[in-house]
């Protein structure tokens, strides 16, 4: 079921911790093998001796262990495993992996991984249901975390309820499902995505320049999401204020002008997202020096010229045309409608209409809800993270490679 796969196995201090043990020989039953981190406080429950004859590897328990970091440095660790699981996970560790904590090694890992993370909670009744938890635990699973169970019954504290941890042999199999679902997710190896992202910016002097309130969070979502989906991915970015996608080629650029230029550079392409929000006009003649204010003088009066349309001009293309091109639409009325019509003027495969009116709170936010429109018709999806669209609109756009209806 897991035949090769690296597990890194993270054992959280809960009274399950004892289960840990046996998912070790189970895990490795199944074919996996596996390396394990404690917690201290999984050390007051079971110890990394137990653990380390289990697994038959070294028991990784310290963020400063010398002799640790000269073998293998903690991101490394994070790294060369296939996946990371949790077993038991208890409220703290969901809380920190919630929030990013990284105080000890256990967190570290999980914040420094690239790979699927499942977890297998087990907690007091009323810590799984308390309020803190339960938003934990949804940001956690927006942010892709698979969780396995807890499950019903009477606990070691002597209360009934959800809480207790999956038997190790369920998480097994729910790992081996994952995994083997997580490989048809990665339906993109092999392809090249090509993604355009941010605001542009157009110089009207050297001090002063034209853009609007893009973000750059949906773009580069959905160029991490290609990478996840293992596409070799160009992103293209207008200035934004946030970090680049790990594992992504980024080429920065300034002007609609640049980006049409660096697109083209790019191509070929399997995929075409032109997410970013270009400006619509240039300024025609921007000044070399500053505008200075003359006293007395009306205002300047900028004369503005229309920039490239880059999507419509890579979805016409005759040569080196993307097999699918996808364009977005920023609207504040009649989505769909202008989504419609935006997909013909354009000649794009998709359109991604959404609604960027201040009261949606789309530009800069985290959420986003957006209407898919093709030639096939219009579906909605719901209201979701940047990174849930992300990682739909990149399977949908896989499907469609595959010539399939998504
Ligand atoms: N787009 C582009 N180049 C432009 C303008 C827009 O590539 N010069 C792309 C955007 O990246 C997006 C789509 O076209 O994928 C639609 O952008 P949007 O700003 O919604 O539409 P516009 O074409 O600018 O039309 P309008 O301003 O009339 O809504």
């Amino acid at each position: 079921m897991l035949d090769g796969k690296r597990i890194l196995l993270i054992i959280g201090g809960g009274v399950a911790a004892y289960k840990a043990l046996d998912l070790i020989r189970r895990l490795r039953d199944a074919g996996a093998n596996v390396i394990v981190c404690m917690t201290p406080a999984a050390q007051q429950f079971v110890t990394p001796l137990s653990a380390a004859s289990l697994s038959g590897n070294d028991v990784h328990v310290d963020l400063f262990s010398l002799t640790d970091e000269a073998k293998m440095g903690h991101i490394q660790l994070s790294r060369v495993a296939d996946a990371v699981l949790v077993a038991p996970a208890t409220a703290d560790l969901l809380a920190k992996m919630a929030h990013g904590l990284a105080n000890n090694l256990a967190s570290t890992l999980l914040l420094a991984t690239n790979k699927p993370v499942f977890v297998a909670p087990a907690m007091n009744v009323q810590m799984w249901l308390n309020p803190a938890t339960r938003r934990n635990v949804a940001t956690l699973r927006e942010d892709g975390v698979t969780f396995i169970g807890p499950l019903d019954g009477p606990m070691a504290c002597g209360e009934f309820g959800p809480g207790r941890m999956a038997e190790p042999s369920d998480i097994v199999t729910a790992v081996a499902k994952g995994l083997a679902s997580s490989g048809v997710a990665q339906p993109l190896a092999g392809k090249h995505v090509l993604v355009t992202s941010g605001p542009t910016r157009e110089p009207i002097d050297p001090v002063r320049y034209l853009s609007n309130h893009s973000s750059g969070k949906q773009g580069h979502a959905i160029a991490a999401a290609a990478r996840s989906a293992g596409a070799d991915v160009t992103l293209v970015s207008g200035p934004v204020a946030i970090p680049d996608p790990e594992g992504v080629r980024v080429v920065h650029v300034e002007t609609a002008q640049q980006m049409l230029k660096e697109v083209q550079a790019a191509l070929p392409a399997d995929v075409f997202i032109s997410t970013a929000a270009v400006a619509d006009w240039a300024v025609a003649a921007p000044a070399s020096s500053k505008t200075k204010k003359t006293r007395g003088a009306p205002p300047p009066v900028l004369k503005l010229v229309e920039n490239p349309d880059i999507l419509a001009t890579i979805s016409k293309l005759s040569f080196n045309r993307p097999t699918l091109v996808v364009g977005f639409a920023a609207e504040t009325d009649d989505v769909i409608d202008h989504g419609r019509e935006k997909l013909a003027r354009k000649g794009c495969d998709l359109i991604v209409a959404n609604d960027v009116s201040p009261a949606a709170g789309v530009m800069g936010g985290d959420a986003n809800q957006v209407h898919i429109v093709s030639a096939d018709g219009v579906e909605s999806w719901p209201l979701q993270s940047k990174a849930a669209v992300a990682r739909q609109l990149v399977q949908t756009c896989a499907k469609l490679l595959e010539g399939q209806r998504p």
